[in-house]
């Protein structure tokens, strides 16, 4: 996998049918052609991801987006006003675009309008090169399957160098500015239904379509129950460091004879306990889910035994960090 830093040249490689690692606002993704069996074959290997774990379209504009559907509620309408572009995902029933290799066989479709100046690049040279207004590119986030999610060019190439060949990119766009994947809402039904927690908040989905948001779905969402977002280090999610995490592991106890063993995950009001390695200490929510990721991968770096994060509080991206949190905390 080859370091790049021009959007066109990372366009002509996905028409060309190589795959891309590309910057989002959220975090980055594994590109292919949407539309290419074998890309999407490729994205699939290349992760160690189940066959029926279904991938999103990332398209470059609404206009775009309602090509990959087969109709398309006023509620859906309403979010992508409102959030479009940006860090949030619409599932709806597909049209026929939206082929079984992209879908995992269901009757509806994930798709993204994804705001990264970079990325919009890549997407309007791709209908420039390709004469296809809605041309859309699959990619899932540029992890191994159930791993924490990149939110550089080189945690892209840290996770997927060894599993791809070198006509294979990745589009060096910077760090992610949100830090947490995109909020998923199923509109398929016609009233919102959240899947993801993530940068719009459901009170955000309320107020766009003035509708209440619900949490349960018909919808299958493989992926999003199971562990995921897993460091090597044991993730102990807890209310304060004063709490004896874990009996035996040392966590939270000075190390006399060695490098520490625990690290602090926190909002910068929370101190750090003697010989406890702090990983971040972001002042606000928002910042806590933009060094979340990278503070996990800071944590496996310093070979740490145990991660203690002390979660923000729900509101707005906080609903999100601790979904996080939990499906990592799952992963030990
Ligand atoms: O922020 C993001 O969404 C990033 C960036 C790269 O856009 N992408 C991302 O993709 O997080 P991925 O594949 O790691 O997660 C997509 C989630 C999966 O849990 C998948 O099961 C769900 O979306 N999904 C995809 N299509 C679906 C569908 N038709 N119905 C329900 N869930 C779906
Ligand atoms: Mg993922």
């Amino acid at each position: 996998m080859r370091r790049i830093t021009n959007p066109r040249e990372a366009a002509h490689a996905l028409a060309d049918g190589h795959l891309v690692g590309l910057p989002t606002e959220t975090v980055y993704g594994l590109g292919g052609l949407a539309g290419s069996a074998e890309a999407v074959a490729r994205i699939y290997a290349a992760k160690g991801r189940p066959a029926d774990h279904p991938l999103i379209v990332h398209v470059c504009d609404a206009a775009a987006a309602w090509h990959w559907a087969r109709k398309v509620p006023a509620a859906a309408r309403q979010l992508a006003d409102a959030y479009w572009p940006g860090p949030m995902t619409l599932v709806l029933e597909r049209s026929p675009r939206a082929e079984d290799f992209i879908t995992g066989m269901q009757d509806t479709v994930a798709i993204r309008v994804p705001s990264h100046p970079a990325m919009q690049q890549v997407l309007r040279e791709l209908v420039r090169i390709t004469g296809d207004e809605a041309i859309g590119i699959a990619a899932p986030s540029a992890n191994r399957f159930g791993r924490v999610s990149p939110t550089t060019a080189q945690h892209v190439l840290d996770e997927l160098d060894e599993v791809t060949t070198d006509d294979d990119l990745v589009l060096d766009g910077g760090a992610s500015e949100v830090g947490v994947e995109s909020t998923i809402v199923d509109c398929s039904t016609g009233e919102p239904i959240l899947l993801r927690p993530g940068r719009v908040s459901a009170q955000d989905i309320e107020q766009a379509t003035g509708m209440s948001v619900g949490t349960h779905s018909k919808v299958r969402a493989p992926g999003m129950l199971e562990s995921h977002y897993a460091p090597r280090a044991k993730v102990v999610v807890t209310e304060s460091t004063t709490t004896e995490p874990d009996e035996g592991t040392g966590a939270g106890t000075l190390n006399p004879t060695g490098p520490p063993t625990t690290g602090l995950l926190a909002l910068a009001a929370i101190t750090t306990p003697p010989g406890v390695v702090r990983l971040s200490a972001p002042e606000t929510a928002d910042d806590y889910a933009r060094v979340l990721y990278s503070s996990l991968r800071e944590a496996d770096a310093l070979h740490l035994h145990t991660i203690l994060a002390i979660p923000p509080s729900p509101d707005g991206i906080g609903d999100a960090v601790i979904d996080r949190l939990q499906r990592a905390a799952a992963g030990n």
